[in-house]
This record gives C-alpha cells, structure tokens and sequence, in this order.
C-alpha cells in the first residue's frame, strides 16, 4: 500500500502492533475529550491564503535556540520506543539525524542516552528529564546528557501523577520483561514511574540550573499564569503541550492555548507546542499562531512502527512535503 499521509501509517501500526502496545500508545486520560480535542481543534481554524505572491522558492528552515533544523518539526520525548521497532530509540535518534531535526529523547527510553548519542553522532538531541524523588538519580541524568553532547534539557511539567488510562489498566499493561528503562539501571535500582517526585515546584528550575549549563525547555504549559512563571524563572524555551491528553482531561487543545502563551511571553523565549500534529497545514496553523516550531509524538511511534528509521523518515518527508505544499498555497 502507498503510505500518502500520517493515517495510512496510523492504520498500519494499529493493524500490526500487539494490541497492548497499541493501546499504550493511543492512549488519553479518562474518556480521551482533551487528546480527541487536540485534533479537532486545527480543524475549526482556517486560513486567509493571498494569491500571486511568487512562491516557487521557499525556505522552511529554523533555528531552535540558535541551532538550525531543515523544517519545523521535531520529535517530541515518547517512552518505550522498543514496543514498536527492535531498534528502539536508536532509531528514532538516526531518523532525526537524517532529516536534520530536533529529537527529545525520553526518560523512558529503551536505549541509554549513550546509545542514542552514539547512533546520531553530530546530531540535534535534546533530554526529556522527569524529576525523580531520589534526586541523585535525576542529577546523574542531566550531567550524563550534558557530558554526551545532548544539547537541551526538556523538563515535564506536567506529569506529577501518571494520568488515568483506562486502556492501560484493563490490560495490566507493563513492559515486557526483556525491555528496561535503560537510563535508570546500573547505579540505581530500577525505577518505577511511582519514584517520579510530585513535590516538584518552580524552584527546581534553579536546582536544574545549578546542576547543568544546558538550556532548560519546560513542557506541559498551557497557560499565560504559568508562561508568565516559567520566563521569570528564567527557561529558554516553553513546549506547550497537554502531553497528548494523557494527563488532565478537560484542558484545552493545545493549539487553542498557544495564543495565550505566546502573548504572554511577548518573544521573550522561544514558544514550541506539541499534540494532534498531523498535516503539513497543521503545522502552518501553529506557525501563523506563534509557535517556532512542533514537534510530532504518536505519528513518530507510528513510522517506527511501519518500518523502523525508514518508516520514521517516511513520516517526517511526508509532513515536510505536505507543509511546504501548504506554504505555498497560502501564499
Ligand atoms: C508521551 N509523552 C511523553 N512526554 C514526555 O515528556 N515524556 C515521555 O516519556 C512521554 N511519553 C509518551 C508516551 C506516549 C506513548 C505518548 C503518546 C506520549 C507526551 C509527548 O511528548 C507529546 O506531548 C504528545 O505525544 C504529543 O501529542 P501527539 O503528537 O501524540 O498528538
């Protein structure tokens, strides 16, 4: 079958993956309204295109904190990538480098970060941080990321508590016993999501601060309060994000609450949003509304899926076609 656009890719992995690793991956908290949302939020906006503008040459390239990338789409922080490709993360890491993007490698890797560094040498990687209750363990982390040449630190924000899936609880779902949180072996005891640290509060930043000379990103920002907070508390960049609506259910789709964050913040930092990206003119959309780029999360899983680093790249040439084909229809 022709792979054409990001559902042909979703309708395979749905086909093809164990249903449990499915689900994981589609998953949203509660009855799914916030993730369901995310989607059909981009299709109440519409464009006003201008005509006869000359646009048989296009620039769609961008710089994220002065490092530049070929589109604006980079690939947000998933866990357990080895639940759709053997690879894993050392995939996904090669994909990105290949199409020169941006690739937040998470906590919940199935690889080591000195995995994932090797397999994309020269590439653009920032680490996705979830701040543990045992702080030795996140500080080793971030100092690991920093000294293996990742260059940004993404903490999430938005995850004090595992949201409740319902999916995921009816099938018990667990990682198969041959796959392991890589980052957290060795000199600690395997972590379970449990050890996160819902304590976290805004003055971590200036202990994550302390720790590292990485730029700090904050992800989960759906707010102008919080926008507003993250810039005094002196962050470089802001992901708003409702992490795909695994978390709260009931908050806005993302790009509905981009236009607050990015009016609060006035270009003082860099503003990024993730969720329900799944065209090219969902990307202009986010663009027109002040996002400097997005960044794709089951749509990633879903190209691993298909076909490891070449499915991944499959994806990301398709977003890219179909963004600069919307570039130049809306003039
Ligand atoms: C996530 N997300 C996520 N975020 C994060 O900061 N750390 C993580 O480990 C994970 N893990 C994770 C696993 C899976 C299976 C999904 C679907 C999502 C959230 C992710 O970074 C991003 O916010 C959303 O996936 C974006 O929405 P879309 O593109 O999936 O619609």
């Amino acid at each position: 079958m022709a792979m054409v656009c990001l559902s042909d890719f979703e309708a395979y992995a749905r086909k093809y993956l164990p249903k449990i690793a499915w689900d994981f991956f589609a998953a949203g908290a509660d009855d799914c309204s916030t993730r369901d949302e995310n989607i059909r939020a981009y299709k109440r906006i519409h464009f006003r295109p201008r005509m006869l503008r000359d646009v048989s040459l296009m620039d769609i390239r961008t710089k994220l904190l002065g490092t530049e990338i070929s589109f604006p789409v980079g690939i947000a922080p998933t866990g357990f990538h080895q639940l759709a490709w053997p690879d894993g993360e050392k995939s996904t890491a090669r994909a990105a480098r290949a199409m020169n993007t941006c690739y937040i490698a998470s906590t919940y890797s199935t690889c080591t970060l000195e995995e994932i560094s090797a397999a994309s040498p020269g590439g653009l990687c920032w680490f996705q941080l979830y701040i543990h209750r045992n702080r030795a363990v996140s500080q080793q982390l971030v100092q690991r990321a920093e000294a293996l040449g990742f260059q940004g630190l993404v903490l999430t924000a938005d995850l004090p508590y595992t949201g409740k899936r319902r999916d995921d609880l009816r099938n018990g779902f667990r990682l198969p016993p041959h796959m392991k949180l890589k980052n957290l072996e060795g000199a600690f005891e395997v972590c379970e999501i449990s050890c996160l640290d819902p304590s976290v509060t805004w003055n971590d930043i200036y202990w994550l601060r302390s720790l590292t000379h990485l730029p700090i990103i904050i992800k989960g920002i759906l707010t102008k309060e919080d926008a507003e907070l993250a810039v005094r508390h002196g962050v470089e960049g802001i992901i708003v994000s409702n992490h795909g609506g695994r978390q709260l259910d009931g908050v806005p789709a993302t790009i509905d609450a981009l236009v607050e964050v990015v009016e609060a913040v006035q270009g003082r930092v860099e503003v990024y949003l993730d969720g329900g990206i799944r065209k090219g003119s969902d990307i202009l959309k986010a663009l027109a509304l002040g996002a400097k780029c997005v960044f794709i999360g089951r749509p990633a899983l879903w190209g691993l899926a298909y076909k490891g680093e070449e499915g991944l790249q499959d994806v990301l040439r398709i977003l890219q076609e179909e963004f600069r084909l919307s570039m130049a229809l809306a003039g």
